[in-house]
Formats: structure tokens, C-alpha cells, sequence
């Protein structure tokens, strides 16, 4: 069985972290959200693994190198441009051959992994097997209409009144069949092969679709909150342990990581919380539910609930909560006179100002 991890596209929904970056290298928890994928087709016995990449390829080949350090054998398998995850599929031909395969979306982000999943599937090998679990908010997905006894009867792609509020997680399990089906589709309203086209042909034509329900489930809807929440519940199952260096006058409190290079000087900080390699916290509060990343300062400030992207630094502020900061960004107070805030802030940025 081979995998086919998705990591091509490009990102506007976390904007504007995702103008400069890809959206597959968003950190949870200080490790990009691809990584906790490529970890779950490890761990479910998958070694050969194709990676879509489109614009992004260069970053992406940079963060994941060959796969050794994640025990796969890894081909990159270039798409001229994001044009449906079925059409991923179809370029994907050569690699995948005759055999097995689980498609993974590189955006997203399953708690528990795909081994038991895998290995049912191995059991029974249905022509697909989709995952399916409750949203919010449908639209925003691919929809799955199921009958009474459970079984799905229709897929729709973000439809403007959802059937269900089912939708399709980002991870898909196929035989050989679907290579006809993604042949047999034409392109959707928004010029895409879409993936659930090609699984409704194969309910048409076939009948062999099976469904397993699961919660634990995110993927970038451009909703902070989510993306806060899924990085609180990664730190919370994490391990701590100290790597860095902590000083005499700093308290460290419950479950925190500090990488190999990063200080803590004066400080408390409260866990769970993962301060990156090289970070320098200077006489601040870290508290619970914070992933700082690598190269950060945070000097006689407070932050809470949020993650900090790589080469941030905070100054003499006070207090930041539920934000998410992106890369290379300074936050400093204003001088007393005038009274005001000054901001140079990018295309898509979002402040909320406590005045
Ligand atoms: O995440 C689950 C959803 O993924 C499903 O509910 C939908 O049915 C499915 O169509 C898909 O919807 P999105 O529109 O959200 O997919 P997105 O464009 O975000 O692409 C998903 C991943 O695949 C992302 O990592 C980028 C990559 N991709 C996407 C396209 C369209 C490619 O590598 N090539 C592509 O052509």
C-alpha cells in the first residue's frame, strides 16, 4: 500500500500567515502541520509516499528532505497547478501503479492517526472508504448524505444548503477503481476535478463506498480559534522536558518544553506550553496553551492561549491572549504622547485593540 500526500495549492484561508507560506508548514505545537501526517503514515506501516507540491515546492522539499527522518521513502510529484484533488490523482498514476492507496491532505490534521483505519480498510478493501465527521459549518467542505442504515447515498462538494453536517476529513482510502472514476469526471463549477465527484461515480457505478465517523478533527477553515484550540489540545497530549536553559529566578509550571538553545531568564511559565529552539524569554509570563516557535524574544511582556511564529519578538507588552502571531513580526508598546496605536500591518491582518 502506498500513501499520496496533497501539498500542492495555494493557501489563502489563513491569511495572512499563508501569503508568505505554505499552508501545509503551519506549526501545531511548533511542528508543521504536514509533519503529524507523514508521522501517521509511518505509523500506520506505509513506507512509499508521493507528494503533491505545486508553488510551494521548494519549501515544502526543504522541510520534509527525502522522508528518511520520517522512516519514508518519498517522490515529489509536481502539479503545473492546483487543479483538484482528482487531478492529483490522475498525474499520480505512474507512482501509485496497480496498488492500494491512502490520500491524505497535507492540510490536515486527524488526532489518533490512520492506523486503525489502514488496517480495516486492508480487511475489507471497499473501492473507498471516506472519513466523515460533525462541522459546524458544511458549506465550507464536502458534504456526505447517509441513509438510514448508514450508508452513503450522495456527495456533495461545499454545497450552499448541506444535506448533512457531515464533511468529508481530508483523508481517503482507495483501490485501484478510483483511477477510472477520476478519468471518468468532468471539471466542477470552480474548474476543479474534484475528489468527490470521483467518489460519487464510484457509488453510481460500483456501490463499494464505506464510511467511519470520528471526531478529533482540524484543517485551516481560516478560523483562528480552531487553529488556538487544535494547538492547545496537540500540547496538552505532549511531552515536556527542558533542553534549554532556565535561570534560578524562573518557575516552570506543569508540562513545558524548552528546545535545545532556548533561555528562560526571570520568567514563569505555565504549561502546557513549547518554547522554541533559540527563543529568549526575558523576565515575562508564558501561559498555558502557547507554542512559541524558534528564534522568538519575549522580554517584560505577558501572553496567553497563542502561538508565536519563528523570529517574533515581543517587547514590554502586555497582555496578548487568544493570537496568532506570524513570522519576523515586532510587537512593542507606543510612547505615552500621543495616546495612540501605530500599526503597519499586512494585506489580511486582523487586530483587536484593547483601548
Ligand atoms: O479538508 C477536507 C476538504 O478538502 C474536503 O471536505 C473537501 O471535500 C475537499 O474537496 C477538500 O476541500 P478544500 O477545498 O478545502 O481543499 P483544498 O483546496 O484546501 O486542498 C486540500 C489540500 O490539497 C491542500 O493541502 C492543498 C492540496 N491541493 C489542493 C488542490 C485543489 C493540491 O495539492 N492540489 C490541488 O489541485
Amino acid at each position: 500500500m502506498k500513501a499520496l500526500v496533497l501539498s500542492g495549492g495555494a493557501g489563502t484561508r489563513l491569511r495572512p500567515i499563508t501569503h508568505t507560506y505554505a499552508k501545509q508548514l503551519v506549526p501545531v505545537a511548533n511542528k508543521p502541520v504536514l509533519f503529524y501526517g507523514l508521522e501517521a503514515i509511518a505509523e500506520a506501516g506505509i513506507t512509499e509516499v508521493g507528494i503533491i507540491v505545486g508553488d510551494t515546492a521548494a519549501e515544502i522539499e526543504e522541510a520534509v528532505g527525502d522522508g528518511s527522518e520520517f522512516g519514508l521513502d518519498i517522490t515529489y510529484i509536481p502539479q503545473s497547478a492546483p487543479l483538484g484533488l482528482a487531478h492529483a490523482v490522475l498525474i499520480a498514476r505512474e507512482f501509485l501503479g496497480d496498488e492500494d492507496f491512502v490520500m491524505y491532505l497535507g492540510d490536515n490534521f486527524i488526532v489518533g492517526g490512520i492506523a486503525d483505519l489502514v488496517g480495516s480498510f486492508r480487511e475489507n478493501r471497499p473501492d473507498a472508504q471516506i472519513l466523515l465527521t460533525k462541522v459546524s459549518d458544511p458549506t465550507a467542505f464536502g458534504v456526505a448524505e447517509l441513509d438510514a442504515s448508514g450508508k452513503v447515498v450522495g456527495l456533495e462538494e461545499k454545497p450552499a444548503q448541506p444535506r448533512s453536517d457531515l464533511a468529508l476529513v481530508g483523508v481517503y482510502l482507495f483501490t485501484p477503481a478510483i483511477h477510472e472514476a477520476v478519468r471518468s469526471i468532468e471539471p466542477s463549477w470552480r474548474g476543479e476535478l474534484e475528489i468527490t465527484h470521483a467518489i460519487q461515480w464510484l457509488i453510481d457505478n460500483r456501490g463499494g463506498v464505506r464510511s467511519t465517523t470520528i471526531s478529533g478533527y482540524w484543517k485551516d477553515t481560516g478560523n483562528v480559534v480552531d487553529m488556538l484550540e487544535v494547538n492547545r489540545s496537540v500540547l496538552e497530549a505532549a511531552d515536556g522536558g527542558i533542553d534549554g536553559s532556565v535561570d534560578e529566578a524562573s518557575e516552570i509550571v506543569g508540562k513545558v518544553k524548552v528546545e535545545a538553545g532556548a533561555k528562560i531568564a526571570g520568567s514563569r511559565i505555565v504549561g502546557p506550553a513549547v518554547i522554541g529552539a533559540g527563543s529568549v524569554i526575558t523576565d515575562s509570563y508564558i501561559g498555558p496553551s502557547t507554542s512559541i516557535a524558534e528564534g522568538c524574544r519575549i522580554t517584560d511582556s505577558e501572553i496567553e492561549f497563542s502561538i508565536m511564529l519563528s523570529g517574533s519578538s515581543v517587547d514590554g507588552v502586555r497582555r496578548i491572549e487568544s493570537s496568532l502571531i506570524g513570522r519576523s513580526v515586532e510587537v512593542t508598546p507606543a510612547s505615552r504622547v500621543p495616546a495612540a496605536h501605530r500599526l503597519v500591518l499586512g494585506d489580511h491582518s486582523k487586530v483587536q485593540i484593547a483601548s
